[in-house]
């Protein structure tokens, strides 16, 4: 559940240094370096930073070094400003911020893994520009050079990227490295050496491969891909995990492109190494490859500092079409939007481009990008042979919390009737299916990670908004809250977390904010809380009524579904009952009246 950026962020500072760093930077000049804004009240307003407006919809609080667009819904504290703004992790923001603070950072707890990694990030930048001298001119890499000219991979390509080659030999790399006085210990942690299996003895891991290194987003090479030039099996050898190159932490290319990305807000996902850098040769530089494994979380969230739209583009083929599947479900749980491209005739990207040119590409991309919803729909219609009612319900349970979960109804309603059509089911038999779904999941809410956009319209959604807002500033009413209902009594699970932390910080916001913006941060979210704080500057305020109000229709709808699921109970019964089932229904019955009775249900 806890995000990299939670985990470091305790061992690289402490709180008293993030307090100080907040209280001598205010978060208005930080802003004014790049945004020009004017006062309202005790608000300042300016044009977003973070998606393009004409009128000013970006706030900031400086008492509180927040900020909140009621455009776009990013917000967030000093440091998030500085994350989404310049593309920075945690500590990178820490760093700068603390700088501009004349603030002196002390990094002991962290200085041996930090260590550690800046010896094998040097190991692999003497590796990899080896590498590249070797196949820039030397005789043995006559034939990878070929081989790159088959594929139409050009000189600036191959220079921007750092590709390399390793020549057929067991110990080319190694005495190389060793001989250069790097320390054994590294040049093993690099993974690109690999002890023999009778002893002592080491031999190279990429023998014959054209070599791609693997920056971090900043820069460093943390790893390589290695191709083979023979057709040799395996078709790529990578850098084997170690604690410098974990795998799911990074993307390939992300180094390269990430700018575009940010400024674009989009980025294509492609699989394979090959085809980032086709599309990169082809000026289209906000492409980024997976690492050889399914799609992870961690990337997901490594796209989502930079853009929040992303086009996922796999091989057209049958493996590609199903991990799409897999992406796009991960990529949406981040919060980011997710289109789909399909190539036809089972081609990835690298072929079309070759086959087809860039013009052709960039129009096959706009005609046929879809919404990944309707590549799940697309995709689960395709996977049925025939179209029965049990397919059906299948299709639409497919999608259904996908739907479920857009904010907009008018979106929302764009699916219900795609699905009717395709399906042949009238639209409000489809839409209550959905909306029963939406109740579902308020007696199970998963364990997804929030969504940056944090309006999501659930049913008496204003109202939760109001209530959340007023819990935050006001510990009576959460004390109200949490002793009649409990805090966990909203149906959008980021409103649930954000209660968590107000009932685990006892207390209110004001009490001690620069814990709670820590304690926030760490699970993301921070756009929440500024727009809470927000509201509440608005003047948004609860009377006791609506508190009663809103406490009671929470207890009537968990009755409710209570209910539900009795009856649902008692239909299965009806079918396939023993007598003892029978008899353990009757007693929760008994007891579920009894509650009833006292309204004491929780
Ligand atoms: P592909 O087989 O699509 O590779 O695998 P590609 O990049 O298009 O390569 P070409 O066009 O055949 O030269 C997609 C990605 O899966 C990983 C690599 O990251 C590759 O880019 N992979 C594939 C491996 O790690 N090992 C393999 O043996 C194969
Ligand atoms: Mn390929």
């Amino acid at each position: 559940m806890k995000e990299n950026k939670g985990e470091t962020m305790g061992a690289y500072y402490d709180d008293n240094t993030l307090a100080e760093i907040n209280h001598r930077v205010d978060i208005l000049d930080v802003v004014a370096d790049t945004v020009k804004l004017t006062r309202k009240g005790d608000r300042y307003w300016g044009l977003c930073p973070f998606h393009a407006e004409k009128t000013p919809s970006f706030s900031v609080t400086p008492g509180k070094n927040m900020f909140y667009c009621f455009g776009c819904h990013a917000g967030g504290n000093l440091f998030t400003y500085i994350m989404k703004r310049d593309g920075m992790d945690f500590p990178e923001a820490v760093q700068m911020l603390a700088s501009r603070a004349g603030i002196q950072l002390h990094h002991t707890q962290v200085n041996k893994a930090v260590d550690r990694f800046r010896r094998v990030v040097e190991v692999n930048k003497a590796a990899a520009s080896w590498f590249q001298g070797i196949l820039e001119e030397d005789p043995a890499a006559t034939k990878a050079r070929q081989y790159l000219a088959k594929r139409h991979l050009k000189e600036d390509t191959i220079k921007r990227f750092q590709l390399g080659y390793s020549p057929n030999e067991w110990n080319r790399i190694s005495n190389y490295l060793l001989g250069k006085g790097f320390d054994l210990e590294w040049v093993k942690e690099s993974g690109l050496i690999k002890r023999s299996k009778n002893g002592d003895a080491y031999y190279d891991l990429f023998r014959d491969r054209v070599i791609f290194p693997i920056f971090d987003y900043q820069g460093s090479i943390v790893g390589f891909g290695g191709r083979t030039v023979e057709e040799a099996l395996p078709k790529y050898l990578n850098t084997p995990e170690t604690e410098v190159y974990v795998k799911r932490n990074h993307l390939f290319g992300l180094y390269q492109a990430r700018e575009t990305i940010r400024k674009s807000n989009q980025a294509i996902l492609v699989e394979g190494y090959m085809d980032c850098l086709k599309l990169h040769q082809h000026d289209i530089q906000n492409a980024v490859a997976s690492l050889g494994t399914a799609l992870t979380r961690e990337q997901a969230l490594l796209l989502r500092r930079y853009s929040e739209n992303i086009l996922v583009l796999y091989d057209g083929d049958e493996a590609g079409q199903r991990e799409t599947l897999r992406a796009v479900e991960i990529l949406a749980e981040q919060g980011l939007n997710v289109e789909v491209l399909t190539l036809p005739g089972g081609l990835d990207p690298d072929d079309y481009l070759d086959q087809y040119g860039k013009e052709e590409f960039l129009q096959y991309i706009q005609n046929n990008r879809v919404s990944y919803i309707e590549f799940k729909v697309k995709r689960s219609i395709a996977a049925e042979n025939s179209l029965n009612l049990q397919a059906k319900i299948r299709v639409i349970n497919a999608v259904k919390p996908d739907i479920g979960r857009l904010e907009s109804t008018i979106l929302r309603d764009n699916y219900v009737k795609m699905l009717s059509r395709l399906l042949k089911i009238e639209e409000n038999l489809i839409l209550k299916e959905i909306e029963s779904n939406i109740g579902q999941r308020m007696q199970h809410p998963k364990n997804k990670s929030p969504v940056n956009r944090d309006n999501i319209q659930y049913g008496n959604y204003s109202m939760e908004e109001k209530i959340l807002a007023n819990m935050l500033q006001n510990s009576d009413i959460a004390d109200t809250i949490a002793s009649q209902i409990g805090v966990q009594c909203f149906t959008s699970r980021h409103y649930n977390r954000l209660a968590a932390i107000c009932y685990e910080m006892g207390g209110d916001l004001q009490a001690n904010p620069v814990a709670w913006q820590q304690a926030v941060q760490k699970e993301g979210l921070e756009a929440l809380l500024a727009r809470l704080e927000s509201r509440w500057h608005e003047g948004i305020r609860i009377n006791d009524a609506e508190l009663w109000y809103f406490i009671r229709s929470v207890q009537r709808g968990r009755q409710k579904a209570k209910w539900r699921k009795l009856h649902q109970r008692l239909d299965q019964l009806r079918n396939d009952g023993g007598f003892h089932s029978v008899l353990r229904l009757i007693l929760d019955l008994d007891t579920f009246l009894h509650q009833t009775r006292e309204g004491g249900i929780q």
